[in-house]
């Protein structure tokens, strides 16, 4: 029956067998390796050090310093004094770590999970690209975030680029209360305007939410790390990004919403991409099923939890 699943979302070749890896890895008890775990988070210490410069600050980046784009590498930001003032002034993370995090991926297989309140329970949570919490979805994801991203594919086709009304943002971003919202304005060129702008209206309009801007470096250099890990895609997708982040920000981190393929893996029903809408990845950018494979092997090593079955 898994051989023919049906492959609705990531074209990858054999997804039944991949599938059947999978439930192979995840039906064996998990347990938290200590060893592995440490050992994973000190060589992303070492190499990438998001913990002190995954966001920009105003400790971490002077005036007049120059940023090359992260998608982009031939383009450079100077940073100017009216650029500068823009970045928060401390550490990135209040010098904190946190015990649990969850980090919530927008696959179709947290839809029905019930999984909201575990994720609620977490001391940190991470979500990507400005996803729904309310509307029925609160009780399979939760609402309780401290750091959201938001992708510009997003800002410029649901809220006119910033260029038209700008209280249906604010609108969406009052669901993440005073959580970070992170702005990648520094990867391509054609982000920065409309990342500016969404950090303009959320001053002006006095939002509770936190914009910070991700440090293209930081980047940079997580994509080299991946890549010696046998990532060896265009571009890291957010999930393993902010996976990436977690792991060193928190003793424990707990993944739900990853799992590229198109069938879930208990009742075989057929999922969409997202939990709320089917729009299809961009396949040119990422390879989620390798990702998650990789994602899959932190598992198995106990150095971080995968999330595919439902929370009760
Ligand atoms: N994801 C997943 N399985 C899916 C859909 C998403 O594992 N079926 C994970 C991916 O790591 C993805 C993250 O959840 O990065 C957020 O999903 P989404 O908003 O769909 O990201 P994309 O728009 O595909 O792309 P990007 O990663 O560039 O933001």
């Amino acid at each position: 029956k898994m051989r023919s699943a049906p492959n609705t979302i990531a074209s990858c070749k054999n997804c039944g067998e991949k599938i059947k890896q999978a439930l192979e890895i995840y039906s064996e008890t998990w347990t938290k390796q200590d060893f592995n775990y440490e050992k994973f988070r000190l060589d992303l210490r070492v190499n990438v050090n998001g913990f002190d410069e995954a966001i920009i600050t105003q400790t971490n980046t002077a005036v007049g310093s120059r940023l090359v784009y992260d998608g982009e590498r031939k383009r450079i930001l100077n940073v100017t004094q009216q650029i500068y003032d823009l970045f928060p002034k401390g550490h990135p993370f209040s010098n904190k770590r946190w015990d649990t995090c969850a980090v919530i991926g927008n696959g179709g297989i947290v839809a029905n999970s019930s999984c909201g309140k575990m994720i609620n329970s977490a001391d940190f949570v991470i979500r990507c690209n400005l996803p729904p919490l309310s509307d029925g979805y609160e009780k399979d994801v939760g609402t309780k975030t401290n750091l959201v991203t938001a992708n510009p594919t997003i800002l410029f086709k649901k809220f006119e680029s910033l260029v038209g009304r700008r209280r249906p943002l604010m609108e969406k971003l009052s669901s993440y209360g005073n959580s970070m919202l992170l702005l990648p304005a520094f990867s391509f060129g054609m982000n920065t305007a409309v990342c500016m702008r969404t950090l303009y209206t959320i001053q002006d309009f006095e939002s509770a939410i936190h914009p910070v801007f991700i440090n293209p470096e930081y980047l940079i250099k997580l994509s080299k790390f991946w890549h010696t890990h046998g990532l060896k895609e265009a571009r890291l997708s957010t999930g393993v990004m902010m996976t990436s982040l977690a792991l060193e920000l928190c003793d424990d981190v707990h993944l739900y919403g990853f799992w590229p393929f198109g069938i879930h893996p208990f009742s075989f029903k057929n999922l969409t991409n997202h939990y709320y809408d089917d729009m299809k990845p961009n396949t040119n950018f990422h390879s989620m099923p390798v990702e998650f494979s990789i994602l899959l092997q932190l598992h198995r090593n106990g150095v971080l939890r995968l999330h595919l079955g439902d929370c009760q």
